[in-house]
């Protein structure tokens, strides 16, 4: 059975997992302390937290808080910055045999572009996951991930700032996924990630203050997992680069089910907070059901349930 795949067949370097499960960036935090317990080199991927340029305390606790069938996260971005992780966290990295890839968030068009360059080179450093979900301040808030053309500005400054393939997480804050793919894949992502939380709120009651210091945050996990499905089958259909499903994924089974939408890898997110060994598990029972089912390659079963016939 080969269940390897490759998220950026057409750069150079291309970027080959020997299987498709990758942890989801923000909940395997760098990958070091878990790596301690478990062998990371036995994932498809590493994604690390979300980083910035500068590092950030983040968000007042408490930053999550559990609903039904799921979680609501403000950490505000707490990261050692860019400079901490290049230095203290990319040396462990290049001695793992998994690719790690990083997650970077600006708030400016430049902001990306440097921390693309920033990145660009360091050893251990396999490629980029540009995370498009979060305000463009030069505009008044609006996500760049909710514009299209913004979404390509932020992509074309990256795909100049860096040699390293980069995957483009997309914002599930859209009524219409399509155009954002179609937008990013065209300026030159070599992947897609789709996609991120869903902004929400919940209410204590009993203090009549929503549990979060901040108010809102990102709901993800398992009542996610249709809308993640959804968007992943459009953006699939829509572009012809691999998309990285991400949302709600708590089993072998759900991997199957997001690889049927037209997924090429599978992002382990909220699993881990239940079951740290998730990513592992996942892959266990990926492995079982392909036995089980006579499939030898993913690529059999990729975007099937796509198919009208
Ligand atoms: C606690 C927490 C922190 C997260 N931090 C980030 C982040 O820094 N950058 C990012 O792009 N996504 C972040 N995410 C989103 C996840 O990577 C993932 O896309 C999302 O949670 C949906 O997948 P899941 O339901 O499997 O968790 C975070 C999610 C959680 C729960």
């Amino acid at each position: 059975m080969d269940l390897a795949v490759n998220l950026a067949p057409r750069h150079k370097l291309e970027l080959r997992l020997a299987n498709p499960i990758m942890t989801a960036s923000g909940t395997f935090s760098n990958g070091i302390e878990i790596a301690r317990h478990f062998d990371v080199d036995q994932l498809g991927a590493i994604v690390s937290k979300g980083t910035t340029l500068r590092p950030r305390r983040g968000n007042a606790t408490p930053r999550t808080v559990e609903t039904p069938a799921g979680m609501i996260n403000a950490i505000g971005f707490q990261n050692i910055g860019v400079g901490a992780l290049i230095q203290s966290i990319a040396p462990t990295w290049e001695r793992w045999q998994v690719p790690c890839i990083v997650n970077i968030m600006g708030e400016t068009v430049a902001e990306y572009g440097l921390l693309a360059s920033r990145l660009d080179g360091i050893p251990g450093v396999a490629g980029l996951e540009v995370n498009i979900s979060c305000p463009n301040v030069e505009v008044g808030g609006l996500e760049f991930g909710q514009d299209p053309r913004a979404a390509a500005e932020v992509v074309r400054e990256v795909a100049r700032s860096t040699s390293l393939p980069f995957l483009v997480k997309l914002t599930p804050s859209v009524s219409d996924i399509r155009p954002i793919a179609e937008a990013v894949a065209a300026a030159g992502a070599h992947a897609l990630t789709v996609s991120n939380t869903i902004p929400a709120l919940a209410i204590d009651v009993k203090r009549r203050r929503p549990y979060l210091p901040g108010g809102f945050g990102g709901l993800s996990g398992p009542a996610v997992k249709p809308i993640a499905m959804r968007n992943v089958f459009f953006a699939s259909a829509a572009t012809d680069i691999p998309v990285v499903a991400s949302g709600g994924a708590m089993n072998g089974l759900d991997v199957v089910e997001f690889i049927m939408a037209g997924a090429s890898a599978v992002q382990i997110g909220t699993a881990s907070f239940l079951d740290p060994e998730a990513p592992w598990r996942c892959l266990r029972e990926l492995r079982a059901w392909c036995e089980n089912e006579g499939v030898q390659s993913l690529d059999e079963i990729r975007g099937v349930a796509r198919r009208r016939d």
